[in-house]
This record gives C-alpha cells, structure tokens and sequence, in this order.
C-alpha cells in the first residue's frame, strides 16, 4: 500500500489524473475502472482540461463504471452516473461509445439480484488494468456497504441509510434519492491489477483509517478488503 499525502484535493486529483494518462501511455488499450462522486470529479475535469493538448487518446480504451442507480424519479435522470460520467468526462474526449460499461442502464425497471454477467465481461475485456474508487463515510467501496462479503460479485444491493443521507445533498428531497444501485462486488474490485483511492476530508478519516490499518477483512468496513491488495495506491488530503 502506497499513501501520498497531498496538501490540497487539487493536488491529490491532479496526480491521479496523471496516473491515468501515463497508464494509457503504456497501454493504449488499457481498461479503466471508473467512480463516480464528489472525490474524482476535478482528476476527470484535469484529464478533460488537458486532453485539449490531445497528447493521449482514449479510442481503444475501455471503462467499466463501479455502480449505477436504479429506481430514479424521470425528473432525477441526470442524477444517473452515466450523466455524471458524460458530463464530466466522456462527452470531452474521445472514446468509442462502444467501450464504455455500466452495470446497469439506470432507466432499467426489470430488476434481477444477480449482474455477475459484468464481472465476466470485466474477465473477457482483459480485467480492469487501473480501478479509480472512492470511499464512503461508511467504508463502502463502489455501493459495497457494511455487511458485503469479500467473495461478493456485481449484484443488486440496497443502499445503506447513511449512504442514502450522505447523497440526498445532491436531491431535492431526501425521499427522492435511489434506495437501490448494482454494484460492482468486491471479488471483482480487489482483482483490478492496480488501484487507485481517493480520499478527501475529514469525513473520510474514519474510513480510511480502518483500512491503513486494516490486517484483514473487517466486514463491517467494505474498503478494508484491499488491506493486502498488491499495487494499491491511496491519493489523501488527510494526514496520518
Ligand atoms: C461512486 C462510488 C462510491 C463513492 C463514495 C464516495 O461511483 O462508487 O463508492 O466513491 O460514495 O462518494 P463521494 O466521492 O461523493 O464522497
């Protein structure tokens, strides 16, 4: 576990978003893992501010998004990721459409408990080269809340209270936020062969004090399931 401490979230985004650019240096074909939220928000608008230089392309990268809501009002639509993930990023370079993954659409009303197919296209694409994740006041990881097995796939799951209160900042109403999202699991987050965390605020503390520490998989902080992972780098304003 690799900690670089930076003094601000500017700093800390801007070294992630140059993570990624230098990944897809190496490999045009990289495959992405991609979060939404508050925390990548400004590393996607570097990438997008210094992608007019067009030093690097994203035509044979592919990205899977960790999660996506479902059940959200018609009017909520752009609180979908993938409004979030075009908004903030797609729409501003150039990447096939074709490659871009989500586990579910979030207009989908035909829901199942399984979506363990995202983890076999995950497989068939390669596996993810480089997991961008953030981290819940909770310890969640992707929508993997407290209680998540470490052997846990990308699944149908119910958002835990704190979640759904830590998100009602971006709704009208608390009562319109999502109860429920698919998740990419853990089984499939800790085989990413590199990940980068992100992590800024107090709020965060907790969270990611539980996982520096961590010495094996506490299920009642999700994050701590990459305690041992190989090459995982955390990307923090918080001082330990
Ligand atoms: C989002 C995701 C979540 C967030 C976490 C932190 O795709 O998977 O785990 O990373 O809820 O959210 P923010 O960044 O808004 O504090």
């Amino acid at each position: 576990m690799n900690v670089l401490y930076f003094k601000s979230k500017e700093d800390g985004s801007i070294k992630g978003a140059e993570l990624i650019i230098e990944g897809i240096k190496q490999n045009k074909n990289l495959v992405l893992g991609l979060a939404t939220g508050s925390t990548p928000e400004q590393m996607y608008n570097y990438i997008t501010s210094n992608y007019k230089n067009k030093d690097v392309s994203f035509k044979d990268v592919k990205t899977f998004n960790l999660d996506e809501y479902v059940g959200l009002k018609n009017e909520d639509e752009n609180q979908s990721y993938r409004y979030f993930m075009d908004k903030n990023l797609f729409n501003h370079i150039d990447i096939n459409k074709e490659n871009i993954n989500f586990p579910i659409n979030f207009s989908e009303t035909n829901l199942k408990p399984d979506y363990s197919y995202y983890d076999e296209l995950i497989a068939k694409a390669g596996g993810i080269d480089i997991q961008i994740l953030g981290i819940g006041n909770n310890g969640h990881i992707a929508f993997n809340e407290p209680g998540s097995k470490i052997g846990s796939k990308t699944r149908l799951i119910d958002l835990a209270e704190s979640t759904i209160q830590a998100n009602s900042r971006f709704f009208k109403d608390i009562n319109d936020v999502p109860k429920k999202a698919v998740s990419m699991g853990i089984d499939t987050i800790i085989k990413a062969k590199k990940i980068i965390l992100l992590a800024f605020g107090d709020s965060k503390k907790e969270a990611l004090t539980k996982l520096i520490y961590a010495k094996s998989y506490d299920e009642n902080w999700p994050c701590t399931a990459l305690w041992n992972h190989k090459d995982l780098t955390i990307i923090t304003d918080i001082e330990f």
